[in-house]
Formats: C-alpha cells, structure tokens, sequence
C-alpha cells in the first residue's frame, strides 16, 4: 500500500519528513495511520516511537483522520492583533466544531497554527493549499459556503 511512496526514497532517515509527507498527503483523511508508522518503520529501519516523535513535533502532521478542507487559522501575534479571535470565533460557530476537531459531515477540520509569513494581509488562514488573507467574518462565511459546493 505503501510501497509506490517508499520507491520514491531510499531507506535512510533523512528521508522520513517526505515519506511522512508524501503518506499524508496521500491519505483521504489527511492523516498518519498507525499501520502507516509501522510500515514507515520497518521500511526505515527506525523505532516506532522515533516517528511519533517527528510526528508530534510538527503541526502539519496528524495521527488523527481529519476533514476533506484542513482550515490553519494562523494565531501569531500580527494576526491576533488584527482579529484573527473574531475569525476563530465566527468559525467555530459557523461549523459547529472546536480547535482540532472535525466536522460531522467530514468536510472540514479547524487547526491553529503559527504565522504563514503573510502578515501583511493578517488576520490569514490556509485551507489545504490555499492562503486567505484580510479576512472579515462575511468573508469567511463565502468560503467556506464555496467549499462547500465543491464536491
Ligand atoms: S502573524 Fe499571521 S501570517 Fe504572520
């Protein structure tokens, strides 16, 4: 199952962020299973426990299955000021959920996550790939509403 991701790399411990990448990515749950770490572990020679490590380390990863849109509100400090506590707010409203977790209908989960280097156009967010800025909570509204339509 894993093993089209794995011949994109060889076997060494440098490659483990791409290989965790890659298998996220992949998944549509946008998470690490845990037979994924087994897998990722023997395939790498490393321990188990050596991979949650990476894996709880950065944000980006979950060991949790998570919506189809993974929305990153970003929470740094220019943000903030900005208003991002009115987006989180309005968010959680809109979809019923708290940070980190998902909606019941699967189409989004709600993360925080430190700045997107795009202060400028604070207060940010980032759905899957895609970077929204100067945000107002009719703005979010449309969105997510478009997100929504998108099957
Ligand atoms: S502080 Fe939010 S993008 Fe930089």
């Amino acid at each position: 199952m894993y093993q089209e991701i794995f011949s994109k790399y060889t076997p060494t411990k440098d490659n483990l962020i791409y290989i965790l990448h890659d298998i996220q990515d992949s998944d549509p749950q946008h998470y690490i299973s845990e037979e994924a770490v087994q897998a990722i572990s023997e395939y790498l020679n490393l321990p188990a426990n050596h991979i949650y490590g990476v894996i709880t380390f950065y944000s980006m990863y979950s060991t949790t299955p998570r919506g189809k849109n993974i929305i990153r509100l970003c929470e740094s400090p220019h943000c903030y000021i900005k208003g991002s506590e009115n987006i989180l707010r309005k968010m959680k409203n809109s979809l019923n959920v708290g940070v980190g977790e998902t909606t019941k209908d699967g189409v989004f989960t709600l993360e925080l996550c430190a700045c997107l280097g795009v202060c400028g156009n604070a207060p940010v967010m980032m759905i899957n790939d895609d970077v929204y800025g100067d945000l107002t909570e009719d703005k979010v509204d449309d969105i997510l509403a478009k997100l929504r339509e998108v099957k």
